[in-house]
């Protein structure tokens, strides 16, 4: 049966030459893509989507704390993003009278809602094509001066498309005034925590609530205890019809590094080096760390967060090295190139340019992430920099412990002392002193005073062994600072010959569409809801339910220990409106997928229905999707998404905050 659906819809694909589900688009260029959204079932316009004469969703997508994305659900300003992205300013509230990260977070009231000092969300005001500005000559930093002065609030940015092709100004309203409003427990925010991370089936309610206040004329202003609720120019209308196999679903939302245009040298660094390394780094200090938490509980939670920010990449990388290896990504890249060598021998001295250019970096490269893997994953050097800052300090210590950085420190000091090949004559100097990585790390470790807050009060650090080492470090950070790019490919030695690829590549390859590469700055992906086969003979459904949340019960493993009230709901099956009929089961939906082309920084983002109402905030891939970022594959790549109809139940049936559906007008 799913066979034959899938081939009839490749039938299908063929005969409307219908574009993959792939690609992430700008908002101001949708109309070129809007025949295929609409063939597909989207229901609305270019303009509904991005526009500068009148509201539009874009004026309801939010950048929030600079890494992921939120959506406006009100006409007061409410906003939804992810649990995870809410974490830092949840935890920052919270303390051992009021932990908001255990306990949530629910305010009855907008009196009751929590100033978070420090968290920024941006909207887009506006965005538009520099490229020939800037090609007549106009400064960039002209450019954007000229843009802020246009609004209050306003913050603008130029950035490079398509490896610099093209150069675009995007102008925000920078708010500052951003209020917690809701969380759920970690027992639903985080359900099944890192165990459960880029896998489906999946069952977390990974979101939270937050508003945006204003000045009394609507405008970005600091804190004030008086400030308003923001009047946005539009927000999402919240539908409740939820979805079925085969519905559109589009992502509007802030993706942060994808590298779809890169070559097989590249290919071949991430797969074959840099994953692989990096994935036993992490696998070394999460067994260290891993093993420490296990002896004692005050262990567990220091490093819970440390271990979580470790956990995620690592097994992402480790998902994108096998879905590298699985679509063969090296050799089509090879086959890709030889054939625009055949066929553009003129232009066949950028990819000579390319490969030589790879050689010469490459190697800066790896050592630039090694150390950022070894030598920066050994805290204690921190306290050398942060010792006149004492509430810095203070947070330092409380999640901290000497003995497992001493661990840390042995492991990733030897590791460095055998990988590296950068330049660390202070750093060589000391271990040849002490006979070896190992030993400078026992005996730094058994010299330095620093390694309790007790120690640190009563030492003069300027004589502490810490200073030493700190300064080792900063002389190799010195050196591989060249090679600080977000990617291999971003050096500036390498990407300046992209630009030249990369236009030859459009002006030769007509069938491809290309998306510029994600850069945290808004885009528009679009596909439907879909299961896969996960592998031979197992396909997964696209919808969880409340069933699967109860199956993975368990009041002794911290991450599946259900919280009472959904247990109670369960046993009652007292769902109120939230409840479906799905497979012959009473039930509530929790997570679905679709084959939206997302990445970091997409969490959060609005999953919107073809009418554009929000139908759930996404917050992951599965872990055969990773390798997204470098090849897209419509089969295979499935985003994870928390339904919102679950995101309601929770606020209704845990949080009892009703107040807040009806403010959804729900
Ligand atoms: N994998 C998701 C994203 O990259 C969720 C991360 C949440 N953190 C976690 N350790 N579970 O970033
Ligand atoms: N969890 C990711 C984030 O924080 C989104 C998942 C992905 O990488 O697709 O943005």
């Amino acid at each position: 049966m799913k066979r034959f659906t899938i081939l009839v819809a490749l039938l299908l694909a063929t005969t409307f030459s219908a574009f993959a589900d792939k690609g992430m688009w700008l908002p101001s260029l949708i109309a070129s893509r809007i025949d295929d959204m609409k063939a597909k079932g989207f229901k609305l316009e270019a303009e509904d989507i991005y526009s500068i004469n009148q509201a539009s969703l874009k004026d309801a997508v939010v950048l929030f704390d600079g890494g992921c994305t939120g959506e406006i659900v009100s006409n007061e300003g409410l906003l939804i993003t992810n649990h995870h992205c809410g974490y830092d300013a949840i935890q920052a509230l919270s303390s051992v009278e009021h932990d908001y990260l255990t306990d949530g977070f629910w305010a009855m009231s907008k009196e009751e809602e929590l100033p978070c000092p420090g968290l920024k969300v941006h909207i887009l005001v506006r965005m538009e094509d520099v490229t020939e500005r800037i090609a007549k000559g106009e400064k960039v930093e002209k450019i954007i001066a000229k843009a802020q002065k246009e609004g209050k609030g306003y913050v603008a940015k130029v950035e490079q498309l398509y490896y610099g092709n093209q150069a675009y100004l995007f102008v925000y309203r920078e708010f500052s005034d951003v209020r917690l409003v809701a969380a759920p427990p970690t027992t639903i925010g985080k359900f099944g925590a890192d165990n459960d991370n880029w896998i489906w089936p999946r069952h977390t309610g990974d979101f939270s609530i937050f508003r945006i206040y204003v000045n009394g004329k609507n405008e970005p202003a600091a804190y004030n205890a008086n400030n308003k609720p923001y009047t946005p120019a539009r927000h999402f209308k919240v539908s409740t019809e939820g979805v079925k196999e085969g519905d559109f679903t589009m992502i509007y939302g802030f993706p942060g590094n994808t590298q779809e245009y890169i070559t097989s040298d590249a290919v071949k660094y991430i797969a074959e080096k840099s994953d692989p390394t990096k994935i036993e780094l992490r696998t070394q200090r999460l067994d260290i760390i891993g093993a420490a938490q296990k002896l004692s509980p005050e262990t567990r939670i220091k490093y819970a967060a440390k271990q979580a920010n470790i956990a995620n990449a690592w097994k992402k990388w480790q998902g994108e090295v096998k879905g590298i290896n699985r679509l063969g990504t090296y050799s089509k890249k090879l086959d890709y190139e030889a054939k625009f060598r055949e066929q553009n021998p003129d232009k066949a001295y950028l990819l000579d340019s390319l490969e030589a250019s790879y050689a010469k970096n490459m190697e800066g490269y790896f050592n630039y992430e090694l150390f950022n893997e070894t030598l920066r994953g050994i805290e204690l050097q921190q306290v050398v920099f942060l010792a006149s800052d004492a509430a810095a300090i203070e947070r330092f210590y409380k999640d901290f412990d000497v003995e497992v950085d001493r661990e840390l420190a042995v492991a990733m000091l030897k590791a460095y002392e055998e990988l590296a090949t950068a330049d660390a004559t202070s750093l060589r100097k000391l271990f040849a002193q002490h006979g070896g990585a190992e030993q400078y790390a026992n005996w730094l470790y058994d010299n330095t005073k620093l390694g309790t807050f007790e120690g640190f009060k009563a030492t003069n650090i300027a004589e502490d062994p810490m200073v030493e080492f700190a300064n080792a470090v900063i002389e190799i950070q010195r050196y591989v600072k060249q090679f600080a790019y977000r990617n291999l490919s971003n050096i500036p030695d390498i990407q300046r010959w992209y630009q030249p690829y990369v236009k030859a590549l459009m002006e030769w390859d007509k069938e491809r569409a290309f998306f510029p590469d994600a850069n945290l700055t808004l885009r528009v992906a679009y596909g439907k809801v879909a299961g896969y086969e996960y592998e031979d003979a197992v396909w997964h459904n696209p919808q969880t339910t409340l069933e699967g949340i109860i199956a993975k019960d368990n009041p002794e493993i911290y991450d599946y220990n259900v919280p009472q009230a959904l247990r109670d709901a369960y046993a009652k099956k007292d769902y109120g409106r939230w409840g479906i009929e799905l497979n012959g089961k009473y039930t509530v939906p929790v997570c679905f997928i679709a084959t939206n082309h997302t990445t970091g920084g997409n969490s959060g983002s609005p999953v919107i229905n073809a009418n554009g109402e929000l139908i759930g905030v996404n917050f992951d891939r599965t872990w055969l999707s990773t390798m997204s970022d470098i090849e897209f594959d419509e089969t295979l790549c499935r985003n994870i998404i928390c339904d919102i109809r679950y995101v309601l139940f929770v606020v209704d049936k845990v949080g009892g905050a009703g107040w807040l559906i009806d403010e959804m007008g729900l």
